[in-house]
């Protein structure tokens, strides 16, 4: 197996409106995080996957984007994003932005001219349909809920697989994707170290435009006609043009790609260098709601899938390994049943994924077990989604009280509450009231707290990150394979990670009963547990309540 600088490193995500405001106006910026540079080198972190920070009206928080070549002046200017650069590089951490590029936002000039003038070239860059019975040309549902199309007031509608505000790219053009390739290979040439590619697998379209056969009345959801066929050509042709240049890192966000297509997507001669896979970073598909169900039997559901991802993997290609990002809950409030949620089941979930094989992303405040908040009316909620989401259910005669509920569960809101740096007024986040809400738990949960306090779960955090990056197990970490071991105990999740100079072993107890289990590998040394002792006799180890160990065999 090739090695790569990308599979060596550690990655975090910064969700920049929530980071670090810098100049006192609620909102996070890049100043802010140039001061937060040497906590992050603390970390032991070395890429920093930074959401968008371009021109956007933050419709969906700069996911839609008016201009690609400009910093937004929310987060500062384009000198600020060199000094980051620069300064990041200094301290040995490389820059990965997101590249937004299955739409833009309705206010680019593209999008404007578009408008204006139906039969300009910039109309050509989007997906203008105009029926003659001026009705809706098919039933496809967006992302954000809602049609796909929006009608202009010259009688056209053109498509949106998010929000309305975010018109998709029409990648027919060669044209435009000449310009999004110029724009791509201008950043890198910045000296940014690649990028996390947003919605990919949506630039595909079915040209038809046909409608879908659902339920009465029911719209059909366009998350099921990502990766259409011929999509392979527009990635190629990405990637030749762009990608491949440099020696960059690029994490595609890539959902329905199915395993037979994988190798193309993360091979070694891939379209990206790996591709999220979102089959195990939440313990259930539903709603994140545990009451009900029979838990232990949810923990042996998740342990398959995760299995299942790491060997899929391991058969083709490389993939990041993550348990949040700025689109889902907080992972506590997604692996654990609310009374679980402790310093023991925070850093067992972390070891759990952390020493799988892939490149490890860390999304902000994760490593403080930073969780979901409360949000009491819509109006706290900031999300486009929630509210567009909101808006269909009462539509659908729904009560608000339940959907608030839905959406505190399983908001993307959650993941987005400014980062929890002291307990001072506002987190230590800003001096002024935040965009979004605070999560109220900020005089507990914060980085400075935890900053010299070794039981916590930040320096847990470290000693997992120090682990990969700068032990004599590294090696092993990063390229070893991944063997599933004792699997058949309720709960237990184990691996193998055999290397070619040493083979750990990661057990941890995904419960909140002890359990034992009798190991036949000799035990040479325990590397890192969540526990200061561990209860190991003759093999035996009596596992407690949500512990890992990682131990040398
Ligand atoms: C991706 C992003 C999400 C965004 C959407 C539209 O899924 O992760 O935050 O809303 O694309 O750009
Ligand atoms: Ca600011």
């Amino acid at each position: 197996m090739n090695k790569h600088w990308w599979k060596e490193a550690v990655c975090y995500q910064i969700y920049p409106k929530s980071f670090m405001d810098s100049n006192n106006d609620g909102i996070g910026d890049l100043r802010g995080i140039i001061e937060k540079l040497d906590y992050l080198k603390d970390l032991g972190v070395n890429v920093l996957w930074i959401s968008p920070v371009y021109q956007s009206p933050m419709d969906d928080n700069g996911y839609d984007i008016s201009d690609y070549y400009k910093i937004d002046p929310i987060f500062g200017n384009n000198e600020d994003m060199d000094e980051l650069i620069e300064k990041a590089d200094k301290r040995g951490i490389k820059i990965i932005m997101d590249l937004v590029v299955n739409h833009c936002s309705d206010e680019h000039q593209w999008f404007q001219k578009a408008l204006a003038e139906p039969d300009s070239e910039e109309a050509s860059y989007f997906y203008f349909l105009k029926p003659e019975n001026g009705v809706v040309p098919n039933n496809w549902r967006s992302n954000f809920g809602g049609s796909v199309w929006e009608k202009t007031a010259d009688g056209r509608f053109y498509l949106h697989s998010f929000s309305k505000k975010q018109p998709d790219l029409n990648w027919e053009n060669p044209i435009l994707r000449e310009k999004i390739y110029e724009m791509i290979n201008w950043w890198l040439d910045k000296g940014i170290a690649g990028f996390r590619v947003d919605a990919i697998t949506f630039i595909k379209k079915d040209m038809t435009f046909a409608s879908r056969p659902t339920e009465k009345g029911a719209l059909y959801p366009i998350e099921k006609l990502i990766n259409y066929p011929g999509i392979g050509d527009f990635l190629t042709e990405l990637k030749e043009k762009t990608f491949k240049i440099y020696d960059c890192m690029t994490v595609g966000e890539a959902p329905g790609v199915e395993f037979e297509e994988l190798p193309k997507y993360a091979g070694e001669e891939g379209y990206f260098s790996m591709i999220f896979d979102f089959t195990y970073d939440h313990l259930s598909t539903t709603d994140f709601d545990y009451s009900s169900k029979n838990y232990i039997t949810l923990v042996n559901q998740w342990r398959e899938r995760l299995i299942k991802s790491q060997q899929i993997n391991e058969q083709v290609g490389w993939s990041p390994v993550f348990i949040e990002n700025h689109d889902q809950p907080r992972c506590p409030n997604k692996f654990f049943r609310a009374e679980d949620i402790n310093y023991y089941s925070t850093t067992m979930i972390a070891t759990i994924y952390f020493m799988l094989r892939g490149t490890p992303f860390i999304y902000q405040g994760q490593e403080l077990g930073m969780t979901n908040t409360n949000m009491t009316s819509i109006e706290d909620f900031k999300d486009v989604m929630a509210h567009t989401e909101y808006k269909e259910a009462i539509a659908q005669g729904k009560k608000a009280e339940e959907i608030l509920k839905v959406l505190n569960r399983k908001g993307r809101d959650n993941a987005r509450t400014p980062f929890q740096w002291e307990g001072s007024i506002n987190a230590g986040f800003s001096k002024s009231e935040p965009w979004i809400k605070v999560n109220e738990n900020y005089t507990e949960v914060n980085a400075k707290a935890q900053l010299y306090d070794e039981r916590s779960v930040l320096a847990y955090y470290k000693k997992l990150v120090r682990l990969r990056r700068e032990s004599v197990y590294c090696d092993t970490i990063v390229y070893g394979s991944f063997e599933p071991c004792y699997n058949d105990i309720d709960g237990v999740i184990a691996y193998l990670r055999k290397g070619t100079d040493s083979s750990i072993i990661v057990m941890s107890n995904y419960n909140s009963e002890s359990c034992e289990v009798k190991i036949k590998e000799n035990i040479k040394a325990v590397i890192l547990s969540n526990y200061e002792t561990q209860d190991i006799k003759d093999n035996q180890i009596n596992l407690k309540p949500y512990e890992s160990i990682i131990f040398e065999v």
